[in-house]
């Protein structure tokens, strides 16, 4: 069995003034992989965050992060955080951002002058560490809230929201950390509701909802049920030949057939049919609902700001 680096159950989160953020939540992030818990603004997983790191208190928790149980203060020297929104200084320079939060996690001087240079190549603004944050755009500052994030050599690094307001090119510039950062055999979690993002480089991902979680696994496991065949032939298909394919459980659009199941076999009779009645087929695919489209159907459209990107299938050739 994987080994899991936080392991709770039922955590829950009713802040003052009433309002429930967390009602229940059971979580098992695996060591050394990319995790993303998923979910639209107001979901609550920044609280779910702000309480493995002890920034707020929870209304009930069971559980450990790194084998200790949560609130352990010990452990919070082997985890690293950008938090949403991060602002640092903008008066320091990006090299003294890190030197900074390296002294307020309790790096030795020595480690942390020869560590920020490490970290300014790593995440790529060696040339830029002498300008001030101020001078930055917003994609230099989070590679700088990536740099400051793994100063204690973290074990697990939270990044809250880290694409957020980047350019493409900047997330692209990220993505490369975070597998990097993988490679080191840490273990990352980010927290988004950018889903186009994570289904690009996470592992595994939990979608979380109104304050619960409401599906968890790999993209691969969670988009499965979703596989389905698509057939293209080259001109729409009579009346006749439609009636023949409905027994097997074709849908058809114009030049598109769709058959919703996941077995390969099924589909061997259809092509017999097309192909006995001289239809050309120009192409077969296997396909799967996008990480998206599943976040959709599972959280709906009451969630308040979560910005979707346009459609995007996934596709591979049989
Ligand atoms: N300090 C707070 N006091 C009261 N309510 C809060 C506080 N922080 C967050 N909330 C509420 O808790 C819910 C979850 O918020 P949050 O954890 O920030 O969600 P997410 O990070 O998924 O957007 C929201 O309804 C939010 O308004
Ligand atoms: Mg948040």
């Amino acid at each position: 069995m994987t080994e899991s680096v936080i392991d709770i159950e039922e955590v829950r989160k009713r802040y003052r003034g009433g309002v429930e953020a967390l009602r229940g939540v059971s979580l098992k992030v695996p060591k050394g992989q990319i995790f993303g818990l998923l979910g639209p603004n107001g979901a609550g997983k920044s609280t779910l965050v702000k309480i493995l790191l002890s920034i707020v208190r929870a209304t009930e928790c069971r559980g450990e992060m790194l084998g200790k149980p949560v609130g352990d203060k010990a452990t919070l020297a082997r985890v690293g955080y950008l938090p949403e929104h991060a602002r640092f200084p903008e008066y320091l320079k990006g090299e003294e951002v890190i030197r900074y939060v390296a002294g307020l996690s309790g790096v030795p001087r020595a480690d942390a002058i020869k560590r920020s240079g490490e970290l300014l190549e790593v995440v790529g603004m060696k040339d830029w560490a002498n300008r001030r944050m101020g001078s930055y755009s917003k994609g230099m500052k989070q590679r700088i809230g990536l740099a400051q994030a793994l100063v204690n050599d973290p074990e697990i690094v939270f990044l809250d929201e880290p694409t957020d307001g980047v350019d493409p090119k900047g997330r692209l510039e990220m993505r490369a950390v975070l597998k990097m950062m993988k490679e080191q055999g840490r273990t990352v979690f980010i927290n988004s509701h950018l889903l186009g993002e994570l289904e690009m480089i996470c592992d595994s991902v939990a979608i979380m909802d109104q304050g619960k979680i409401v599906r968890q696994g790999t993209i691969a496991d969670l988009t499965e049920k979703t596989r389905h065949y698509e057939i293209r032939v080259q001109e729409a298909l009579g009346n006749m030949l439609l009636e023949k394919l409905k027994p097997h459980g074709v849908e058809c659009q114009g030049e598109l057939l769709t058959m919703y199941q996941q077995d390969a076999g099924r589909v061997q009779p259809v092509i017999d049919i097309l192909r006995a009645d001289g239809v050309t087929i120009t192409s077969m695919s296997e396909a799967r609902q996008s990480l998206e489209e599943l976040f959709m159907e599972t959280v709906g459209s009451h969630g308040p700001g979560a910005a979707m990107p346009p459609k995007i299938k996934q596709k591979e050739n049989v």
